[in-house]
């Protein structure tokens, strides 16, 4: 609930398993990014509980919340990319934070920024960069600490069709080696494509999960 009696998600019960790859649908206004907040804990849930490896988000002290957020993977709509620094380091900032070696961490970004076609573009800023650029570089800053969550927010919204594609089997791919991938899109033709579990919201009711 947010604020005074506005419902965002109500009598919503699901469970996605370790290693499901689950797509979250439905209308705008559905309360599909209000559910990924809440996992990421960003929003705390006014009733219910939200459990993530079976620890209760709400039971997790500020700098716990801190570093599991710094665990989760996350690409939103909102792509907060730092306009002082170029693509390179925004994105090895992550492992940076999370304590990984230089050496490693410069393999795993330059490695991330070519899956995502952006390796010539790594000296540029973020303003230099187009839209879908940018978007990318969001998605090159959550994989690259290979998280075992990814929460991902339209991140294929600025991008063309075959790099939409494109992106969707990167996710695949990542997916079969173990990390839980859950994307909140209204694109058919992806959720197609990639074939997955759906779980679609309306008004914020889990109205079918297929
Ligand atoms: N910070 C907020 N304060 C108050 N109401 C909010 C807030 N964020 C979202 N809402 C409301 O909660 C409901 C669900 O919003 P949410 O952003 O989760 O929908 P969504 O499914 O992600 O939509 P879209 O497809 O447009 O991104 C909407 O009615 C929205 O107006
Ligand atoms: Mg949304």
């Amino acid at each position: 609930m947010y604020g005074r009696g506005i419902y965002a998600l109500r009598d919503v019960s699901l469970v996605v398993e370790k290693g499901e790859f689950v797509f979250l649908t439905g209308p705008s206004g559905a309360g599909k990014s209000t559910l990924l907040r809440l996992l990421l804990r960003q929003e705390l849930a006014t009733e219910g509980s939200v459990k993530v490896a079976g620890r209760d988000l709400a039971k997790l002290t500020p700098s716990q919340a801190q570093s599991y957020r710094r665990a989760v993977g996350f690409v939103f709509q909102d792509f907060k990319l730092i306009p002082s620094k170029t693509v390179l380091d925004n994105v090895g900032i992550v492992p940076r934070v999370l304590g990984a070696t230089s050496v490693q961490q410069q393999r795993r970004t330059f490695q991330v920024l070519k899956w995502l076609g952006l390796q010539h573009r790594m000296n540029a800023y973020p303003l230099e960069l187009s839209g879908g650029e940018q978007q990318r570089v969001a998605i090159a800053r959550a994989l690259v600490n290979e998280p075992a969550l990814i929460l991902a927010d339209e991140p294929t919204g600025n991008l063309d069709p075959d790099l939409s594609l494109e992106i969707m089997n990167l996710f695949r791919d990542i997916n079969s080696r173990g990390t839980t991938v859950l994307v909140a899109t209204h694109n058919r033709e992806l959720m197609r494509h990639v074939g997955r579990r759906s779980i679609t919201l309306d008004h914020g009711h889990l109205v079918e999960t297929a």
